[in-house]
């Protein structure tokens, strides 16, 4: 069965909103495996490699991706450049929150995910931090656009 890993980050819940979204737009379609998983929590790498298609999502903090993110990145990177980790043939897709200046970082991921030779299926969703928003603080918008981006590469897989 096709296997979708996605990987966030969040601190106050906004991308880990956005995460529940993509798993939840994925699991629309039969027949497709979907994991999900918190930078910082235990996983093994080597689901990266079992995987057909990896999603990230990150939070802005000072302009970047979270330095947890960074770091898994790095090492993900490291891994590759060591034949550790293949990660062939395989698709992807970007997702990220941020207060008021940092709608790049989508950018900025979906730059990673190329240099690690992972084709990125749109919709990138950069969403913002609605501050004052009461309880949800991401858009309805935007949380269906990340089911739209989880459906969008479950759908590429099966096809
Ligand atoms: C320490 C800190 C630094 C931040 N830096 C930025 C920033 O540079 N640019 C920006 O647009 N938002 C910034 N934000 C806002 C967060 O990106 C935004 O609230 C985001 O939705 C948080 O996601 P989360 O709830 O998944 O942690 C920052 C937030 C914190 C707590």
């Amino acid at each position: 069965m096709p296997k979708i890993v996605v990987i966030y980050d969040s601190r106050s819940g906004n991308t880990e909103k956005m995460a529940k979204a993509v798993v939840e737009g994925a699991s629309t379609i039969k027949g497709v495996d979907v994991e999900l998983y918190k930078v910082g929590t235990r996983f093994p790498v080597s689901s990266l490699d079992k995987a057909d298609a990896i999603i990230i999502g990150s939070p802005t903090i000072y302009g970047n991706p979270t330095p947890e993110m960074k770091a898994f990145l790095t090492s993900v990177a490291d891994l590759k450049k060591s034949g550790k980790l293949l990660l062939k043939n395989k698709i992807g897709g970007v997702f990220g929150s941020y207060g008021w200046d940092g709608g790049w970082v989508t950018d900025a991921l979906a730059e990673v995910l190329k240099n690690l030779t992972i084709k990125v299926i749109p919709p990138v969703v950069s969403a913002v931090d609605q501050m004052g928003g009461m309880g949800i603080r991401i858009s309805e918008e935007n949380i269906s656009k990340c089911r739209d981006l989880g459906k969008a590469v479950a759908t590429k897989l099966k096809g």
